[in-house]
């Protein structure tokens, strides 16, 4: 048992790699078997230092000689059963992310629309909670050339502006913000909750750090703005910015929400690795990738949430296309969900 590293296919379709742990590293070949499931190593891949044990047995007996691997063991993930806000105080939380104002794609019309809704809807009069997870701002010098792309280029104001867009909503309305990747934090994950001067303008926001584990009315919710999501993209082959909910089952699977060092994902040295999930959750939301999903999965469940920026430039030269201005809401006590589109 040990970190898996190195992972690549052959020629032949095997899924070659190595098993290190702290006394050790041994080549590992895992040829497919007959009867491989799509999400089997040999099919999906590895993600690098994800942690895994391995038996197979040895050709030949030389000291750098290869395990060849009959079976790799992953602690399965089992049911898990949700707890639920009680039916006297029924609560809805509704999830939204990548607002990225400050852009020239922040959608601004479809924003005054969903106001206008959560004025005058009866489901919006239940919604206690919206959960924002992470690029509330587009930010200043994010990626060469942003300046281009910016209606507002001072990244004070852009925090500003969106603590009035969150002032629109009605006041029963208590608003949950994550930091992402665009925001004024450091880069390295686990992120710090955004600073007490960026807080200030806001009267409605409980500020929260990247990832967070937070508790609505009894329902635990794992809270991830989704940047390794980019990591699980470029190694395994189930999971494409299209199906970002194949690389949130993925870190479910796993227990944890960014396996792989050195990748896309920076990753802070922190003496506990704070980026396991240790707990299964009731309710596992991400963004980051703008598209839009929600599934049950093994009892958790996943909100991909939707972001309110339309298609940038970059998005359309990789001919992605997202999904914005969609409102996901879950009733915090039977788990319904609705998704609104705007
Ligand atoms: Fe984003
Ligand atoms: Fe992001």
């Amino acid at each position: 048992m040990g970190l898996a590293s190195e992972v690549k296919w052959t020629r032949t379709g095997k899924l070659k790699f190595t098993v290190e742990d702290e006394t050790a590293e041994i080549d590992c070949i895992l040829p497919i078997p007959s009867d491989a499931e799509p999400l089997h190593p040999s099919l999906d891949g590895l993600m690098d230092d994800e942690i895994v044990g391995v038996s197979g047995f040895f050709i030949s007996g030389g000291r750098d000689a290869p395990l060849f691997v009959t079976n790799i063991h992953k602690p399965p993930l089992g049911f898990h059963s949700k707890n639920s806000a009680g039916q006297e105080n029924a609560v809805c939380a509704a999830f939204l992310s990548d607002i990225h104002l400050g852009s020239k794609t922040f959608l601004s019309k479809q924003w005054d629309k969903m106001i206008k809704w959560f004025n005058n809807d009866d489901l919006a009069r239940k919604i206690k909670y919206f959960v924002l997870s992470g690029d509330g701002v587009d930010g200043v010098g994010i990626y060469p050339g942003q300046e281009k792309h910016l209606a507002i280029t001072d990244l004070y104001k852009q925090y500003s502006e969106l603590g009035k867009k969150l002032e629109e909503l009605p006041d029963w309305v208590e608003v949950v913000m994550l930091p992402g990747n665009h925001d004024a934090v450091r880069p390295a994950e686990p992120q710090p909750a955004l600073d007490p001067e960026i807080q200030q303008d806001y009267s409605n926001t409980t500020f929260t750090g990247n990832p967070c584990d937070f508790s609505l009315n009894g329902v635990r919710i794992l809270g991830y703005h989704g940047k390794s999501i980019d990591d699980f993209v470029a190694t395994l082959r189930s999971v494409s910015y299209s199906k970002p909910e194949m690389a949130m089952r993925a870190m479910l699977e796993r227990r944890h929400l960014a396996p792989s060092w050195g990748g896309k994902t920076p990753i802070s040295p922190e003496p506990e690795d704070r980026m396991v999930i240790p707990k299964i959750p009731d309710i596992f939301v991400t963004g980051h990738v703008h598209g839009h999903f929600v599934e049950d999965y093994k009892g958790t469940l996943m909100v991909h949430s939707s972001t309110w920026q339309d298609q940038t430039d970059f998005q359309m030269m990789l001919g992605f296309k997202p999904k914005p201005c969609i409102l996901t809401i879950v009733n915090l006590n039977s788990y319904s969900t609705t998704s609104i589109q705007f």
